[in-house]
């Protein structure tokens, strides 16, 4: 007498086990295609990062260039950056405006713009010369302005010669009107051209 056979598989009429194996394999595909853009997007987040630093440390470089050419300036830059961020804490708002440090290190960068016999020059400046020089401000800012994380910093640039009377340049500006992170650098910066 012959022995009953295994039962085989159950009767699969619809397809249903080939279309949820399917499933499966494209589940693990679409994890696999998540973990390896995952990595990818850590990698570039990680080079970013590195140029952004790379890019922040060429700027503080460039402003111990301009300190450098500039005679009336000294530990002027350093000591201006110390001021500003130390007030920015104070006032509450230094985590909101990261560049504002590199905004008191550039502070004179458009100096870089004033011709030497000016900058350089022994005596006092003529009226003629001091219009020359009241544009430092506005050429710094132009330099920055373009740069999307440094918009605090052109600001700052812009404004560090305004004063809180009015009295200021190039603008002016009066008491508030006066952008408030750009204020601390108004306020420590010493009266220097
Ligand atoms: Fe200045």
């Amino acid at each position: 007498m012959t022995p009953p056979s295994e039962p085989g598989p159950a009767p699969d009429p619809d397809g249903q086990d080939g279309l949820e194996a399917q499933l499966r394999v494209f589940a693990a595909e679409i994890g696999g295609l998540y973990r390896v853009q995952k990595e990818r997007a850590e990698q570039l987040e990680t080079a970013l990062g590195a140029l952004k630093t790379a890019y922040l440390e060429t700027i503080r470089s460039f402003a111990f260039v301009v300190e450098a050419k500039d005679a009336y300036t000294g530990q002027h830059l350093e000591r201006c950056r110390a001021y500003g961020v130390a007030l920015m804490e104070e006032l509450g708002v230094a985590d909101d405006h990261p560049d504002a440090e590199y905004g008191f290190l550039l502070h004179d960068a458009g100096k870089i713009g004033i011709p030497e016999r000016i900058l350089s020059k022994p005596g006092p400046l003529t009226a003629a010369e001091w219009r020359i020089m009241r544009t430092h401000p506005v050429i710094g800012c132009q330099m920055l302005e373009n740069i999307p994380f440094m918009t605090t910093a052109a600001e700052i640039v812009r404004c560090h010669h305004e004063m809180f009377d009015g009295s200021g340049y190039p603008q002016r500006l009066k008491g508030e009107e006066i952008p408030c992170p750009p204020g601390p650098s108004a306020s420590s910066t010493p009266l220097t051209p």
